[in-house]
């Protein structure tokens, strides 16, 4: 069979992203577009900004994006937009392009869930992953552990059942005064600290299987509230307290996941979150306990991109499902 190639279209959340991806996993060219300047006066996303956003950049980056990799519409094989979960004013922009640009070249359409975007992510990185493996889906939206079984086979084990991480990170970020987008900033705070805060591990030793990150957030308010005039010291102490914890859950949960699904082949972390090296290294150290290869994605793959939907969207091509031009916007649509 030829090469086939694919198109991919990002636009769920505050990154704007297009990618041309081959079945070789060559990225011929790709552009990501982040939106921090316009909401970090506002402390987080905001949805029509971003949106709007979407609309100014999308189609000159498409331009760029086929230009730079000297190819037409018509050497694509397959156009790929995320369709959903997310913010539903950007998801609109970027699915209709998609469907627009598969209408104009007779290509098929694929709408893909931005949450099989990261889940399919890591076999981008590395031809030597197979299913099925344990994932760990660590987002601003989203906190589960998935049995990847195969294309569009994922069963869940484990999901949150208040905040998800990478939630937590940001609103924990701001209560720290230390900016906006929270979590990396969080990270580069805790470096500089050593973990002295008792903070609570939610649900760790548990036998049910889920996340809850909601207390620690409280928690990190509660301590930060307790001192009158903290130091950075202190602040930076208290962020690596809050990382800690948050690791720690992270690492129990999954451990306890692991021991129901002996059949994986590799602990596998994808998502935002998952750019985090502390967490990475966490993972990394469980992994080798049970004898398994740890699968993390190069940082800038575990962050939104483009890249990551035209590979769902070869993963896909290559398994004939592809959608109809009807396909519809959805703000929820879990995996
Ligand atoms: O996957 P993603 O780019 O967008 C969503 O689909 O949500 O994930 C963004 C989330 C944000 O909550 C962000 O703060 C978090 O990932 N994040 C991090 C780090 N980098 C991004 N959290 C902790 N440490 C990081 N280095
Ligand atoms: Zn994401």
């Amino acid at each position: 069979m030829h090469n086939p190639l694919v198109l991919g279209i990002e636009s769920s959340c505050d990154e704007t992203a297009v990618a041309l991806v081959r079945a070789d996993r060559t990225i011929l060219a790709q552009r990501i577009a982040s939106q921090n300047e316009a909401h970090e006066r506002f402390g987080g996303v905001v949805p029509e900004l971003a949106a709007r956003a979407h609309a100014d950049r999308l189609a000159p980056m498409l331009a760029e994006v086929l230009d730079e990799a000297g190819v037409s519409l018509a050497d694509i094989d397959a156009i790929a937009g995320t369709a959903g979960p997310g913010l539903i004013g950007g998801v609109m922009v970027g699915l209709v392009t998609a469907k627009a640009l598969a209408m104009a070249a007779a290509k098929p359409l694929i709408a893909v869930n931005h949450l099989e975007g990261h889940a399919l992510s890591p076999r981008l990185a590395n031809a030597a992953l197979h299913f099925p493996y344990l994932l760990l889906l660590v987002s601003g939206g989203h906190c589960q552990l998935l049995c990847v079984e195969g294309v569009g086979r994922y069963r869940r084990l484990a999901t949150t059942i208040d905040d998800a991480v990478g939630e937590a990170f940001d609103k924990s970020a701001k209560l720290l005064g230390l900016g906006f987008p929270g979590g990396p900033a969080l990270e580069r705070a805790a470096r500089a600290g050593t973990p002295r805060f008792a903070l609570p591990r939610p649900l760790v030793g548990s036998d049910e299987p889920h996340f809850s990150f909601a207390g620690l957030k409280s928690a990190v308010l509660r301590a930060r509230a307790a001192m009158a005039a903290p130091t950075a010291h202190d602040i930076a102490d208290l962020a690596a307290s809050f990382q800690q914890a948050a690791c720690d859950c992270l690492v129990d949960r999954t451990a306890r996941a692991l021991a129901q699904v002996p059949e994986v082949t590799a602990l596998v972390v994808a998502g935002g979150v998952a750019a985090n090296q502390s967490i990475r290294g966490a993972l990394a150290d469980l992994a080798a306990a049970h004898g398994l290869p740890f699968v993390a994605p190069p940082m800038w793959l575990c962050t939104d991109n483009g890249a990551m939907i035209a590979w769902a969207g070869v993963e896909r091509f290559l398994a004939g499902d592809i959608d109809d031009l009807n396909a519809p916007a959805r703000p929820r649509w879990p995996l």
